[in-house]
């Protein structure tokens, strides 16, 4: 079928659907929700049998629903309605919620029900359960519904057999006096739900030490308590605050009147304020934890959960510090497990927004990655895995491909290309591992389409070595078994050898220190040269401005010769 998927932009949910109808062999086509107009345009160039809404926020053009199958997917289960379900779900504390996919008609997320899938509630932000549980029972929710017109089946009844029971309602916009902290009566776990209903956006609206400023990242602070409402100490980025019953730690804050309205570390917002309070090392159990080493069975497993994956300068060295002291264990594997949601999306691109000079703070982090990458690229001790729980993009795609064995979850996403962020030429030692490991053919095609890559095709393109498991646990478990059997198995020392020679044989025909070289200098004209993309581009990224038309790679409608492809083909 063809099918155009309409989007507010071409999110985590809207890239998922995208890999998965082109795997079904479906001719998919994007167009971002920019104005009624286009979008009439859009479906007038690309004729498509169906409309799909994985992540829209307005109402679909009459003169489109009318004349085309507009299939909605809305974050509720059967009966919800409204723009905040999720929030509401989480402020509700329901134990199991859903997603329904809808026939859009003049009522908003009122159509006939073409299908829908539930999934068990997990204590989580809404964008973290946006990006597993909602995601998954999305697709599979739209494929069923696609089977179904496929199949020439109408949506399901109303009533009689088979009929949908509505249990949901209709539920206003969740505004921030239906989610505010009173920290004087809050205990943790409300403060925490509160939070989490607002998390990744837009954030709660929170008062502090005269600020006004939303929260976001928050996690409990064992052991710690005090005066509610009172500030008790720092860890990292982050800053604690007490509860009635104890306390939680708060990573990030967002300043919208300051001159860097995203997120930011909270120490950083408040900054001078925090002066005289504790300091809590991160890697203790008390502190804020990105980075947690486990062991076992001569496995050695690296988590690291940097928020939305962003990996700063400061996130590059002490990753790099633990890696060093991983590798110093008698182990015989180390697991690169990333965190739950992301596994790295490359530099930190707030940070490098908010820093005095952008380009300086943009070489730094840079240089900082690709010290990470080198160091794991020249192990020689160890086997090395990365293992990617959650999605990954640009730099973060090809710092796990550093390790010696890419392990994806089913259901993860890859970003691999840098060019969407202002002609980004990239580092991370690209011009290395990905010839190596896809050939050089398909290494020119993945850099140059710019398009997402489900688990498949990144196995079948050498991106990635295997991928199993479909929800995060079953993922860890497989992780563990799989690690473990290549650290006990009677081949390591072969495996580990060979490794080594096939390193050797490469640094022979080309130095690392030459690709390292030859990339930094392309980084150094897009961070200092005459060109400014890059910068207006991350400006426009982390300050969310809505793109003003949609990319052409994505817009095959758009695309000339495609286009007339479709024309004579319908
Ligand atoms: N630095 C800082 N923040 C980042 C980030 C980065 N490198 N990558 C993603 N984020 C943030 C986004 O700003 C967003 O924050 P929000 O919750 O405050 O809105 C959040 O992570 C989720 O990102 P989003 O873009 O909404 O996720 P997605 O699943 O739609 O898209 C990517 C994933 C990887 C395609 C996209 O995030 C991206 O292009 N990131 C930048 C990658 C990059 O160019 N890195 C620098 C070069 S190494």
């Amino acid at each position: 079928m063809r099918i155009l998927l309409l989007a507010q932009s071409f999110n985590s949910l809207t890239q998922r659907i995208f890999v998965e109808l082109e795997a079904r062999g479906h001719e998919v086509s994007v167009e971002l929700d920019i104005h009624d107009s286009v979008t009439i345009e859009a479906v007038a160039l690309f004729k498509p049998d169906v409309v799909v809404a994985p992540f829209l926020k307005r109402a679909i053009p009459e003169a489109v629903w009318r004349n085309c199958l507009c299939l909605i997917v809305h974050p509720g289960i059967c009966g919800d309605r409204g723009p905040s379900a999720l929030d509401w779900a989480i402020l509700d504390q329901q134990k199991t919620w859903g997603v329904t996919v809808l026939e859009a008609i003049a009522e908003m997320d009122a159509g006939p029900v073409w299908a829908w899938a539930e999934f068990q509630m997990r204590p989580a932000t809404k964008s973290s359960l946006y990006r597993r549980e909602v995601t998954e029972a999305a697709t599979q929710a739209l494929l069923d519904a696609l089977r179904r017109y496929e199949g020439g089946l109408g949506p399901l009844p109303n009533d009689g057999p088979g009929a949908v029971a509505r249990p949901g309602a209709w539920r206003p916009l969740c505004r921030q006096s239906d989610r505010a902290i009173d920290w004087k009566r809050d205990d943790t776990r409300t403060v925490l739900t509160r939070i989490a209903s607002a998390d990744g956006s837009p954030g709660i609206r929170d008062h502090i030490l005269g600020r006004d400023v939303y929260l976001h990242d928050a996690h409990p602070a064992t052991g710690l308590a005090g005066v509610p409402g009172a500030l008790l100490a720092t860890s990292g980025p982050a800053v604690a605050r007490a509860t009635v019953d104890g306390a939680v730690w708060i990573g990030h804050l967002r300043d919208p009147a300051g001159p860097y309205p995203f997120k930011l570390p909270a120490t950083r917002v408040l900054g001078e304020m925090l002066v005289g309070l504790p300091e809590i090392a991160g890697d203790s159990d008390e502190g804020y934890r990105e980075i947690v080493y486990e062991e076992r069975a001569g496995v050695g497993y690296l988590f690291f959960s940097f928020l939305n994956g962003a990996m700063g300068t400061d996130a590059c060295i002490r990753l790099a510090a633990a890696y060093e002291a991983a590798l110093r264990r008698p182990t015989k594997v180390v697991v690169l497990a990333g965190g739950s949601d992301f596994w790295s999306n490359g530099m930190d691109l707030n940070a490098i927004e908010a820093a005095q000079s952008p380009a300086d703070c943009s070489w730094r982090n840079i240089n900082a990655i690709d010290d990470l990458a080198e160091a794991i690229i020249r192990t020689d001790s160890h086997l090395t895995v990365a293992a990617l729980q959650g999605n990954a993009g640009a730099g973060g795609v090809f710092l796990a491909r550093a390790a010696d064995a890419v392990w994806l979850r089913e259901s993860v996403v890859l970003s691999p290309h840098y060019k969407d962020m202002g002609n980004l030429y990239g580092s991370e030692f690209w011009t290395y591992l990905l010839p190596r490991h896809a050939g050089e053919e398909r290494a020119a095609k993945i850099m140059s389409a710019r398009l997402p890559m489900g688990a498949a095709e990144a196995v079948s393109l050498g991106l990635a070595d295997a991928r199993f498991g479909w929800g995060a646990a079953d993922f860890l478990a497989i992780v563990r078994a799989r690690a473990e059997a290549l650290a006990s198995a009677p081949d390591w020392m072969a495996r580990l050898a060979a490794k080594n020679r096939s390193r050797a044989a490469d640094e022979a025909a080309k130095p690392l220190q030459a690709y390292r070289s030859e990339e930094l200098q392309r980084m150094h004209a897009n961070f200092y040269g005459f060109d400014p993309s890059y910068h207006i581009a991350r400006s426009n990224f982390v300050r969310r401005v809505p793109k003003s038309r949609t990319p052409v790679t994505i817009a095959r409608h758009r695309d000339k010769r495609l286009a007339v492809r479709w024309r004579n083909a319908s």
